[in-house]
């Protein structure tokens, strides 16, 4: 596995692997690497000839600047786990590769509708700090495929709408929610958990997949199952923000006509905002 840290040092190995007809696979991340990523990471090698994981934590999706300051940065750690698993290339930039001309007149991309909705509208400017450092990663990498959780589950719909409405020629996929035992989503942020929190915070899932059982049962009343399940949650000492049922191909409100659903939840505990959703496939059928 080879560090990179320099955009000609990318170019150079990029412009070797597509002169050789190479398929190149793009795992993009803020590092703090847990078994999450390197699902991902395998599951870029089972689809492309090389991988590239990306390492950066891009202050432009950042709305709050303490959470920027305390993000949890772990290079060292991150390079070793990921020469254990097979990756040919990490990709660790600085904030001027990035950002050669600063951020304050960046060009930014807009997907529409990315802020009215769940994260989105919690966390304005978010979506738009992600798709343009998404943008910028893939212009650089200038990978065939793109492998992104669906543990973001808005932000894989955010980054495929803008790879279809910008006609990249890029496929994008995505990879399953890696779990633990308790059934809590990995994710870099579960550290700010104190022990008790930590055993707590896998009762999110627990509430998403009741919600999941009830519209298994045919129940309809979407808004009075989301009510419950926040309900659930505060009881369970979660400080809720949202738990919402959407149709799954486009974070739509649904109807009681569709079939693929997503339920998607966002809940404080401690010092730690912890994002979770479940599908559920086949309702109505
Ligand atoms: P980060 O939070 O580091 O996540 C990197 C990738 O890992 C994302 O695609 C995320 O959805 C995925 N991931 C995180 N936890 C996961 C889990 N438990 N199971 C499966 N996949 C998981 O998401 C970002 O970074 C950034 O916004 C980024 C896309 C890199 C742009 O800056």
């Amino acid at each position: 596995m080879k560090t990179v840290t320099t955009v000609a040092a990318l170019r150079q190995q990029v412009s070797e692997w597509k002169k050789a007809g190479q398929r190149i696979a793009l795992v993009p991340t803020m590092g703090n690497l847990h078994q999450g990523h390197l699902s991902l990471v395998e599951k870029a090698n089972s689809v492309a000839d090389k991988v590239v994981v990306s390492i950066f934590v891009n202050p432009l999706q950042f709305d709050d600047k303490q959470d920027l300051s305390a993000y949890p940065r772990t290079e060292r750690e991150d390079q070793e786990k990921l020469a254990q698993a097979v990756c040919d290339v990490v990709f660790i930039p600085s904030t001027d590769d990035v950002y050669p001309n600063g951020m304050t007149a960046q060009t930014q991309i807009i997907v529409p509708g990315a802020d009215d909705i769940l994260c989105g509208a919690r966390r304005p400017g978010h979506f738009a700090g992600v798709a343009t450092v998404v943008n910028k990663l893939f212009n650089l990498v200038q990978p065939d495929i793109a492998i992104f959780g669906e543990k973001d589950y808005q932000q894989l719909w955010v980054i495929a709408k803008m790879a279809a409405d910008l006609n990249l020629p890029i496929e994008i996929i995505g990879g399953e929610i890696y779990r633990e035992k308790s059934g809590l989503a990995m994710s870099s942020r579960n550290q700010y958990l104190t022990d008790s929190e930590h055993t707590q915070a896998a009762d999110l899932y627990q509430i998403l997949r009741n919600v999941k059982a009830q519209l298994e049962m045919g129940r309809k009343d979407f808004s009075e199952i989301e009510s419950e399940a926040i309900k659930d949650l505060a009881e369970k000492g979660f400080e809720p923000d949202y738990i919402e049922i959407r149709r799954a191909s486009d974070l739509a409100l649904p109807n009681v006509d569709d079939t693929d659903l997503r339920v998607l939840a966002a809940a404080k505990i401690g010092k730690a905002r912890l994002i979770d959703n479940i599908a559920v496939t086949g309702y109505n059928q």
